[in-house]
């Protein structure tokens, strides 16, 4: 029972003016916490608009570092990188992944150099470069090799870490490879690089308008042999745990809005930070249903990453923050 009921208390005296709201309610994460998901591909002077993202481009490096400048002065938290590989480097094995001079090793460098303040988080996985889309390589009886992707998987970190990454984050949902990364990075002297794990990624079906922007899509079957099942939370919330337990500094939830329960039981069990990834599908969802006139897309954003944030995530990975300026500074 409450203390007091009505007419000694009226809730709405609380909220009645914006000025009210103000101090009583938790502010907006702030862009300091976001962190941008960005495609990074070979050439120059490159901003190739991905159809299934409206706003969203794959950029050759020198374009990437150009569109970074306002986020920057915008005091945005981070980029998360990914690669697009040219058709003509993928193989079997994926190795264009850790290659030295790949587009993502030369971003990391190119925005650790120009823009020193600015945390460089890497996708690491292999579904980019590998000929069949898959985040590892495959075994004749074509599931993927669990244990070969974790090798493959510290080689790709490892180039990261050496290109100047400040945090590497694998997010092909292979058992150990985080404890492998965390070795690799140590046995190479990366004690100072943060590592992120995907660790309750889920297969779902919002990463479509990803898969067409990073053009990995898998060539048969799909991700359910790897990625976390919706219909088990107990066992998304023990794959979290086992990766803080193979060190990771920090965890991830993906996707957020349709995972928020997942967030807040995680939060209830970890004391490490957790990311939560506003993924693809969730954004393009927003704009196709403010051009539908469903919604205000300004609002919606809003919204939507205070939901996140109430959930208990620490870091909001989502395709606005680039333009935090224009949505969020209210
Ligand atoms: C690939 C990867 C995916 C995403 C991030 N890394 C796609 C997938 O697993 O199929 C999805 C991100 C998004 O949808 O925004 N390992
Ligand atoms: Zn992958």
């Amino acid at each position: 029972m409450p203390k007091s009921i009505f007419p000694d208390m009226r809730m709405r005296r609380m909220r009645v003016t914006a000025s009210r709201r103000r101090l009583f309610d938790d502010p907006m994460p702030g862009p300091g916490k976001c962190i941008w998901p960005v495609f990074v591909r070979s050439g120059r002077n490159i901003r190739e608009p991905i159809d299934a993202l409206p706003g969203q481009f794959r950029y050759s490096v020198d374009t990437l570092l150009k569109d970074l400048e306002q986020p920057v002065r915008d005091g945005i938290g981070a980029v998360l990188l990914f690669g697009v590989a040219d058709v003509s480097r993928k193989s079997g094995a994926g190795s264009e992944a850790w290659r030295d001079g790949a587009p993502v090793q030369r971003a990391i460098k190119a925005i650790k150099t120009t823009y020193p303040d600015l945390v460089v988080f890497s996708d690491v996985c292999l579904c980019a470069y590998t000929r069949h889309g898959h985040c590892g390589p495959l075994r004749r009886d074509g599931q993927v090799d669990n244990d070969a992707a974790c090798d493959a998987l510290a080689k790709v970190a490892v180039s990261h870490a050496a290109a100047g990454a400040d945090v590497v984050a694998p997010s092909a949902m292979m058992d150990g490879q985080v404890l492998t990364l965390r070795r690799a990075l140590e046995a190479e002297g990366f004690q100072d690089v943060l590592l992120m794990s995907y660790s309750t990624k889920f297969a779902s079906s919002l990463y479509g308008p990803f898969r067409d922007a990073g053009q990995s899509v898998p060539e048969h079957g799909d991700r359910r042999g790897y990625q976390a099942s919706y219909g088990d939370i107990r066992g998304a919330l023990r794959e979290s745990e086992m990766d803080e337990a193979e060190g990771a500094d920090i965890l991830m939830v993906k996707p957020a809005l349709w995972y928020l329960d997942v967030i807040a039981r995680l939060r209830e069990r970890t004391d490490l930070p957790i990311a939560a990834y506003q993924v693809s599908g969730e954004y393009s969802m927003q704009i196709a249903a403010a051009e539908r006139g469903i919604g205000d897309l300004h609002d919606m954003i809003r919204e939507s990453l205070t939901a996140i944030r109430r959930a208990g995530a620490d870091l909001i990975i989502s395709y606005w923050t680039p333009r935090y300026r224009e949505f969020m500074i209210v």
